[in-house]
């Protein structure tokens, strides 16, 4: 059995009942998210409690975040120490935890070096600036951007511009020009869209927002080979699918194929805010002293929380045990896709995976949401018709069976006619 959840509430709970909370968020916060929502307090491993008392399995994983599940034992010592030691202090001067970061990301990738900056859109932001500074630098005309359709990179300005999502898009053009967009796993739309006009090509090695589709290892290869021949940057997208999620330390070793630059974010701070861009010497040559740079990229703090998911995911027999979960999860989900006519199919790599529900299904993505919610189960939705099942890396097979057993009692619900509905 797990161990049981202390509620933690902010001192203010006591005082305000969980509705009211409700109307204070809906009333304060910036509606840019649909608000109210789900109002979590507390949580240890992959459950937690909400501001009423309920627990759930937590299968969101903080968007595919909390890698180790909530308050891993280890990491609030680590941060305590670290912030009564040395918290911030700006890209003006090195710092122990951020050089070690940049040794043990490197050591472990393969690549050159590092930029660190605060999340994945800053670090797609960095990423696809380089790309075209390394152009500068080699003398190459073109300062074109490739990147696909349902990939997503973030909500920042360049990284939005590489994100194809028209609703996403739409309110805040004109974007930053120069990017195209071609079909994702289609080898045969490189010969017209991949040419020497194009200095970087974005790819998410598996688009986790669209709903956890893998590439192919073709379409990979494709472009490895492809931009190696147009003296194009490669970037990999590994925010959400690098640090293991993907079963492997990054998603691109699945598949045997290296970018010259890797963006990691996500499950890469356990919980604070960091990015990583990881670079080829190659690529780090085209930059020089106040071409970009970031406050807080790397800082003390942040960098000891990454130091310590480092520790984590490279234990021996970490990965390996992702990897067996994945395998199970797979099973169970497939089994389900077997069983409900309502999901068209599953699928995933590691432990990002989804469920696509059947063109014709009487229920909606947010409908499942809800109603695995309601049996004490929270998942995230991926794109128009998938639901992405993301539990922590650490996640035991117990609450796998779990999750699987409350998936498979919403899909039945949902599934049954609606007067005849459990
Ligand atoms: C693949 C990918 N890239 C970039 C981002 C943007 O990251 P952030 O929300 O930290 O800016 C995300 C976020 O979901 C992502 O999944």
């Amino acid at each position: 059995m797990p161990e049981a959840i202390t509620p933690a509430a902010p001192a203010v709970a006591a005082a305000i009942v969980p509705a009211a909370f409700a109307d204070a968020e809906k009333a304060l916060l910036a509606p840019n998210y649909p608000l109210p929502r789900l109002h979590l307090v507390s949580g240890r491993g992959a459950r937690v409690l909400d501001v009423a008392g309920g627990e759930y399995l937590d299968f969101v994983s903080g968007i595919a975040v909390n890698a180790f599940g909530h308050a891993p034992k280890g990491l609030a010592d680590a941060l305590s120490s670290q912030l009564g030691t040395l918290g911030h202090v700006s890209n003006l001067f090195a710092n122990t935890p951020g050089i070690e970061l940049a040794q043990a990301l490197t050591a472990a990738t393969g690549y050159d070096r590092a930029f660190f900056c605060n999340s994945g859109t800053e670090g797609i932001e960095a990423a696809l600036k380089f790309a075209r500074a390394r152009a500068l630098k080699k003398g190459q005309k073109g300062r074109d951007l490739l990147a696909f359709k349902g990939g997503f990179h973030g909500r920042t300005g360049f990284a939005l511009s590489a994100t194809y999502t028209p609703s996403y898009r739409e309110p805040f053009l004109p974007l930053i020009p120069g990017i195209r967009f071609a079909d994702y796993n289609d080898v045969s739309a490189l010969g017209s869209v991949l040419d020497s006009e194009v200095c970087g090509v974005l790819v998410e090695p598996i688009q986790g927002e669209s709903g956890a589709v893998p590439a192919t290892r073709d379409f990979l290869l494709a472009l490895r080979t492809r931009t190696t021949a147009l003296g194009a940057a490669l970037i990999f997208d590994e925010v959400q699918s690098g640090m293991g999620r993907g079963g492997h330390f990054l998603a691109q070793e699945h598949f045997g194929v290296k970018g010259d630059m890797t963006v990691m974010s996500k499950a890469l701070g356990a919980g604070l805010p960091i990015a990583a861009v990881l670079m080829t010497s190659d690529v780090a040559d085209a930059l020089a002293p106040g071409m970009h740079g970031c406050t807080f990229g790397g800082n003390p703090l942040c960098a000891t929380a990454a130091n310590w998911a480092l520790s984590q995911v490279l234990a021996p027999g970490f990965l390996e045990q992702v990897r067996r979960s994945a395998k199970h999860l797979a099973q169970g989900m497939d089994a389900l896709a077997a069983k409900h006519a309502g999901v068209r199919e599953a699928r995933g790599l590691g432990l990002l995976r989804a469920i696509e529900l059947a063109p014709d299904a009487a229920f909606d993505a947010p409908a499942l949401i809800a109603a695995a919610r309601e049996r004490g189960l929270l998942l995230v939705r991926g794109g128009e018709r998938a639901v992405r099942v993301l539990p922590p890396l650490n996640v035991t097979l117990d609450e796998l069976n779990e999750a699987l057993s409350i998936l498979d009692a919403a899909l039945t619900h949902l599934g049954a006619p609606e007067g005849a509905r459990s």
